[in-house]
């Protein structure tokens, strides 16, 4: 039992490191955004800058994305926000945003590793 316990902690300290040892920003981050938000931004602005703005009400070819973390969690009755960030991003037709054509391109879930695209979600996540 005392093994497991010892056992238990050493994994938790492993656990811990790991989360700082990575660098895993090119960009420095801002003061307000954790690291993987940080990294998200960059992504962000190269894989969907293009049609996205930040700025409320901003149109370029897709909706303005400011406000969408709120607005995420209100889109789909029983479907939490990140979950509807993910499908959005992975599916893009499985829900279209009223007076929006189908334009989002659904390889964006190839082009970002697992790792990228987790990232574009806790960006999108602190725009409240
Ligand atoms: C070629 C243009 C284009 C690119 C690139 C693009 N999008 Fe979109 N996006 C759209 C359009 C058009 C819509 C509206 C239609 C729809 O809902 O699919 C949309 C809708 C969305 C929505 C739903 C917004 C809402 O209010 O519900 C999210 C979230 C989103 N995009 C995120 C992203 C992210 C993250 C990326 C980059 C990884 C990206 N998009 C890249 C065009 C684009």
């Amino acid at each position: 039992m005392r093994f497991l316990t010892i056992l238990l902690l050493f994994v938790l300290f492993l656990a811990a490191c790991g989360g700082n040892a990575t660098p895993t920003s090119t960009a420095p981050p801002t003061a307000t955004l954790s690291p993987e938000a940080a990294r998200g931004k960059t992504l962000f602005s190269q894989h969907c800058g293009a049609c996205h703005s930040t700025m409320p009400d901003a149109v370029i070819v897709g909706p303005s994305l400011a406000g969408i973390a709120a607005r995420a969690e209100a889109r789909k009755p029983g479907q939490d926000g990140r979950t509807y960030l993910y499908t959005s991003i992975l599916q893009p037709g499985d829900f279209l945003v009223d007076g929006y054509d189908n334009l989002m391109p659904a390889t964006l879930g190839k082009q970002l590793t697992g790792e990228e695209l987790d990232a574009v979600v806790a960006y999108l996540m602190t725009l409240p």
